[in-house]
C-alpha cells in the first residue's frame, strides 16, 4: 500500500516535470571546434534544454538526437529555396531522404523554410521563392501524411518586418509597409496550416540601435526598469513588448489566431560596450525564468511563447559583427560563458 503510494506520487511528479516546457537552444553549428552532436545530446540533457533548432537538414543531427525526446526546429537553408520552390519533386525528395527515415524518433516538431529571408537587402534575391518553397514542403509532408505532426513555417526576424520605435507601442503595431504584402501571403499560409508564427526576437539589436528610446534595464528584464505603458497594458521589458508588437501586427491583418514561436533571443557576451557577460547573464537568466513562469506578454497571458536562445555554443566561424560570434550560453569546449539556470 505504502509502496503503490509512494510509486504513484513519483510517477505523477514526472509525468508533471515531462509536461513541462523546457527552453530551447540555437546551433548554427558555425564553428571548426564545436562538439560531437553525441555530447550536444548529452550536455542538453544535463541542462534539462528541451529544443533544438539547426538551419539546415544535417543526418548527424538526427541520428544523434533519435530518442532523446529533445524537440527539433529543422531549416531549409535559404540558398535551398530557389531548388526547392521550383519542384514539388525536390521537396519530396528532401523530405524523404531528411524527415521520413528519422521521424519519430527524432522529434521533429516544425519546419523553418528560410531564415529572415524578408525585410532584408541580403536576402531579397531568395523572396520570391519563400512561399512555394513552403507550399511545396507542405505538401510533401501532407503525402507522407504528417501535415498534423510536424509543422511548416518561415522564421521571420521582428526586426525585419517592423520599425525599431514601434516597439514602444504594442497595441499600435504594424509591418513596414516594405514587408506588408509577402508577409501578409505567408500569414495566409500560416492559417491555413495552423502552423505558427516562427519569430526572431532580438531586444539587443533593438535597444542597440535606438539607445534613446528604450532603457538598458527595459532590454534585460531588470525588475528595476522603468514600464513602459500601453494603454491599460503594462510592460515590464522589451521582449515582451516585441512579441505583442507582432501579435498586433498581424491582428492588424486579420490574423489573430496564430500563435508566435520566438525561435531565437539571446544576448552576446563580447563585441560592443553593452555585450558583456553581466549583461548577457542577466538577460537569459531572466529570460528563461520570464518564459518558464507561463506569465506570457500583456497581450497573451498566461502562455509564454515557446523559446529558443541563440546560440548553445559561440560559433567562430560566423561572419559578420563580432557580436555574431560571442552569443553562446556555452564555449565549443562545453564550459559555461556565465552561469545559467535552464529550469525552475
Ligand atoms: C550597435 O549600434 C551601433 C551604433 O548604431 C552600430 O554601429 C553597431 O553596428 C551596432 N551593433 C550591432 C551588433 O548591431
Amino acid at each position: 500500500m505504502k509502496i503503490t503510494l509512494i510509486a504513484c506520487i513519483f510517477i505523477l511528479c514526472v509525468s508533471i516535470e515531462g509536461d513541462a516546457e523546457k527552453i530551447g537552444v540555437n546551433n548554427g553549428l558555425l564553428g571548426d571546434n564545436l562538439p560531437p552532436q553525441e555530447e550536444v545530446v548529452s550536455l542538453m540533457k544535463m541542462n534539462n534544454i528541451g529544443k533544438y533548432r539547426i538551419y539546415k537538414q544535417e543526418p548527424t543531427v538526427f541520428k544523434a538526437f533519435a530518442n532523446s525526446d529533445i524537440e527539433i526546429i529543422v531549416g531549409v537553408a535559404n540558398f535551398d529555396l530557389q531548388r526547392i520552390s521550383s519542384d514539388e519533386k525536390e521537396a519530396m525528395k528532401w523530405v524523404a531522404e531528411y524527415v521520413k527515415p528519422y521521424f519519430p524518433a527524432t522529434n521533429i516538431k516544425y519546419i523553418a523554410v528560410g531564415n529572415e529571408v524578408l525585410g532584408k537587402a541580403e536576402t531579397a534575391k531568395y523572396v520570391g521563392y519563400l512561399l512555394p518553397a513552403m507550399i511545396n514542403i507542405q505538401n510533401a509532408l501532407q503525402k507522407a501524411n504528417l501535415q498534423d505532426k510536424i509543422k511548416v513555417s518561415t522564421a521571420l526576424a521582428a526586426r525585419d518586418l517592423i520599425e525599431a520605435l514601434s516597439f514602444q507601442a504594442p497595441s499600435k503595431g504594424t509591418f513596414t509597409e516594405k514587408v506588408e504584402n509577402d508577409t501578409s501571403a505567408v500569414l495566409k499560409f500560416l492559417e491555413h496550416s495552423r502552423s505558427p508564427f516562427l519569430a526572431n526576437v532580438f531586444p539587443f539589436f533593438i535597444y542597440n540601435s535606438s539607445r534613446d528610446s528604450y532603457s538598458l534595464d527595459y532590454a534585460l528584464f531588470k525588475p528595476t526598469a522603468p514600464v513602459v505603458k500601453d494603454g491599460n497594458k503594462i510592460y515590464k521589458n522589451l521582449f515582451d513588448a516585441m512579441i505583442d508588437t507582432l501579435y498586433s501586427a498581424m491582428e492588424s491583418m486579420g490574423y489573430s489566431n496564430i500563435p508566435i514561436v520566438v525561435t531565437a533571443t539571446g544576448w552576446p557576451s563580447k563585441g560592443n560596450d553593452v555585450a558583456t557577460i553581466q549583461n548577457a547573464k542577466s538577460y537569459n537568466n531572466n529570460l528563461i525564468k520570464h518564459v518558464l513562469s507561463k506569465a506570457g506578454t500583456p497581450k497573451r497571458p498566461g502562455q509564454s511563447p515557446e523559446t529558443c536562445i541563440f546560440a548553445l555554443f559561440n560559433e567562430n566561424q560566423k561572419p559578420g559583427d563580432e557580436t555574431e560570434r560571442n552569443f553562446g550560453l556555452f564555449y565549443p569546449n562545453k564550459k559555461p560563458v556565465y552561469p545559467v539556470q535552464f529550469s525552475v
